[in-house]
């Protein structure tokens, strides 16, 4: 835990946040959710499907200003956010589509981010062309390419085979922690959440708020698949413990 207004890099206090529906009716979405993240920081976010996780996300990235509480971070922070749908310009080839966003494009570190995403040979391509595997692994590439201080990403891994997955999550791993980048991970999957948090938060939903928060003392580094497993189990017990359902996995 890290004291209310104290060095974190990353400050969330989301009071309320109500949609109103095409009926007219008042939503209310989030509920107090509150948490800060210290550099380096990887939380990962598990919750049912439609709680809310994406709403929270676009608050943080600053998408979505319709809200009561406030997102605290240092000025002149940078932010990479990966969807849930990888929203590439169909009209620009891979390589295109990450070179728009970089300010000052540095040919050893495009390459780099290409060959560590195993992109090297669809440079050329066109996101039409590409795989929903392919096409996350060039969203994520141009969210790194960047160079963000934090790294939003809303289910980077759903949909994929369990091969593939597994793959990308290495790769994911890998840039994160050569980075020291302050990530928030939105995932259907209590096994990414094992595998890649530093802190899982378990959300409830009908408002989302914050159920349960687990740190993860053990570095990602030196997690064995026990120590996996086991905190697999400890987060399925607080999921059932606060009766949220275990979808998608
Ligand atoms: N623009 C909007 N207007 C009205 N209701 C919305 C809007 N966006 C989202 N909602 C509703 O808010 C709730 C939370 O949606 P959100 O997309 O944040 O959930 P989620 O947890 O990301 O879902 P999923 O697991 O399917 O990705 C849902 O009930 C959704 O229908
Ligand atoms: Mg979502």
């Amino acid at each position: 835990m890290h004291p209310a207004g104290g060095s974190a890099l990353l400050e969330v206090k989301i009071d309320q946040k109500f949609f109103v529906t095409a009926a007219g009716e008042r939503l209310e979405v989030l509920r107090d959710v509150h948490f800060a993240l210290e550099r380096g920081d990887v939380a990962a976010f598990v919750g049912p499907s439609g709680c809310g996780k994406t709403t929270m996300l676009r608050i943080i990235a600053g998408l979505e200003r319709d809200y009561r509480g406030h997102i605290n971070h240092p000025s002149g922070i940078r932010l990479g956010m990966v969807f849930e749908e990888p929203r590439l310009l169909p009209w620009r080839s891979v390589e295109d589509n990450v070179r728009l966003v970089m300010r000052d494009v540095d040919e050893t570190r495009l390459s780099d981010l290409f060959s560590a995403l195993e992109l090297a040979e669809h440079r050329t391509h066109y996101p039409g062309e590409l795989s929903l595997g392919l096409a996350r692994r060039v969203a994520l590439a141009r969210a790194f390419a960047i160079a963000p201080d934090i790294l939003i990403l809303d289910e980077p891994l759903a949909s994929l085979d369990k091969i593939l997955a597994a793959r990308l999550r290495n790769e994911l791993i890998a840039l994160v922690d050569s980075r020291l980048l302050t990530t928030l991970l939105v995932t259907h999957d209590i096994s990414d959440a094992a595998r890649l948090g530093d802190r899982i938060f378990i959300l409830s939903a009908h408002p989302m708020c914050i159920a349960a928060q687990i740190p993860i003392p053990i570095p990602r580094k030196v997690r064995t698949e026990r120590d996996i497993e086991a905190i697999q189990f400890e987060v399925g017990q607080r999921m059932k413990e606060n009766a949220i359902p275990q979808d998608g996995s």
